[in-house]
């Protein structure tokens, strides 16, 4: 016989006596030990029958205050929904990147419909011709300036025009938005085109920050400045391995920003907007897991609304948007990240994009 064991009732210790052939591993023990592990040594550990009341209110008093830290200021956010940012900053001018379509473009008109004047960022190209003669149309009253660069290019030549364009006006609201996305696995992919898609959706945006940011604080302007990143950004991204480290980079810069921030009175939000019908959807409608997401995509009006209440509120330097984004967070919430990528790659090769990406490799 072999014995050990751990347990406590009215200060009585319980002990378990074990047969030789148990005596490594679980075993269920009588009296008031429920459940008990033997160890090589003879020692044991085991729960007490009356702690699992005390275990069971301390573990749901830590799930409800992880699930309600979520999901309070998430509710106190969506109340802001549509703020005034004009109101909320005194602010004249806005800096909007990517804006000639998708998010970027209802952000420009939402700022716009609150009197707020904004220089358009994106490629020079017909769009962004289309949008800023759309929204000097649309808004007579307002100021629009255009600025057509090249996020992407690794030299950050952008910067010039971009500054030469905003050098007489003062820029409370900032938005890098830009972005796209570009998918195969990674070791087929062209390295520079995968550099380039690093640069527009990560690297532009800080140069961007660096240089508005730093003249926010010289002058003592409040202000807000949004990262649009992703639900990508939190969960693994197969196959589109740039666009998910991008959007994590982003979420964390401004993470870092945000508490740096605040006690100047400059608000910083990354949000992670659910699937939205855009241009967006060309760079990745190979793939059949965005074509499943994409089935309930929103459309970019829906955005302006939950991001300027995600600045307004200051409770949400992280705001995700859109039952997609929310449910993922909720769900890396219960499982670990490297948990839950571990088995992810294990059920990869399954899934008909993992497939498909196979037969292109071969
Ligand atoms: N759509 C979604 O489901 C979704 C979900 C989560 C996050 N996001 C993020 O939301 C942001 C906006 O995307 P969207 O859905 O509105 O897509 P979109 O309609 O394609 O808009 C992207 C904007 O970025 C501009 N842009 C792209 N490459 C550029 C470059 N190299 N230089 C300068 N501007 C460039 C585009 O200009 P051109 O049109 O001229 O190329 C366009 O104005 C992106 O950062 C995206 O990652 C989108």
């Amino acid at each position: 016989m072999g014995a050990g064991g751990w347990g406590c009732r009215g200060g009585r210790e319980v002990l378990l006596a074990m047969d030789g052939a148990a005596m490594v591993g679980w075993a269920r023990a009588q009296a008031d030990v429920a459940m008990a592990y033997v160890t090589s040594r003879g020692g044991a550990v085991g729960i007490a029958r009356d702690a699992y009341p005390y275990a069971t209110a301390v573990l749901a008093s830590i799930a409800l205050f992880n699930v309600s830290a979520y999901l309070f200021p998430l509710f106190i956010s969506w109340m802001y929904s549509g703020a005034n940012l004009k109101r909320r900053y005194g602010a004249e001018w806005a800096v909007v990147t990517g804006s000639s379509s998708g998010i970027g473009k209802a952000i420009a008109m939402a700022l716009a419909r609150q009197g707020i004047s904004v220089v358009l960022v994106a490629l020079d190209d017909q769009l962004l011709s289309a949008t800023f003669k759309d929204l000097k149309k649309a808004f007579p009253a307002v100021a629009f300036r255009k600025v057509g660069v090249n996020l992407a290019a690794s030299d950050g030549s952008y910067m010039g025009p971009i500054a030469e364009a905003t050098a007489d006006i003062k820029v409370q609201l900032l938005f890098n938005n830009a972005g796209y996305i570009k998918t195969s696995f990674f070791h087929l992919s062209d390295l520079a085109a995968q550099l380039a898609n690093l640069e527009c959706n990560a690297t532009s945006a800080v140069r961007i920050t660096h240089h508005f940011y730093q003249r926010m604080m010289r002058d003592g302007m409040r202000g807000g400045i949004v990262f649009t990143s992703s639900a990508a950004g939190f969960i693994p991204s197969p196959f589109a391995s740039m666009y998910g480290a991008t959007k994590a980079f982003i979420s964390e810069f401004s993470a870092c920003l945000a508490v740096e921030a605040k006690a100047s009175g400059i608000d910083v939000v990354a949000v992670h907007p659910s699937p939205v019908n855009s241009n967006f959807l060309r760079g990745a409608a190979d793939l059949d897991m965005f074509k499943k997401a994409y089935a309930a995509a929103t459309g970019p009006d829906s955005l302006p609304g939950p991001i300027f209440g995600a600045l307004a509120c200051g409770m949400t330097p992280w705001r995700d948007i859109g039952t997609f984004a929310i449910f993922m967070r909720i769900v890396m919430k219960i499982l670990d990240f490297s948990f839950m990528t571990w088995g992810f790659a294990l059920a990869a090769p399954l899934m008909p994009d993992y497939k498909n990406n196979m037969k292109k490799a071969n």
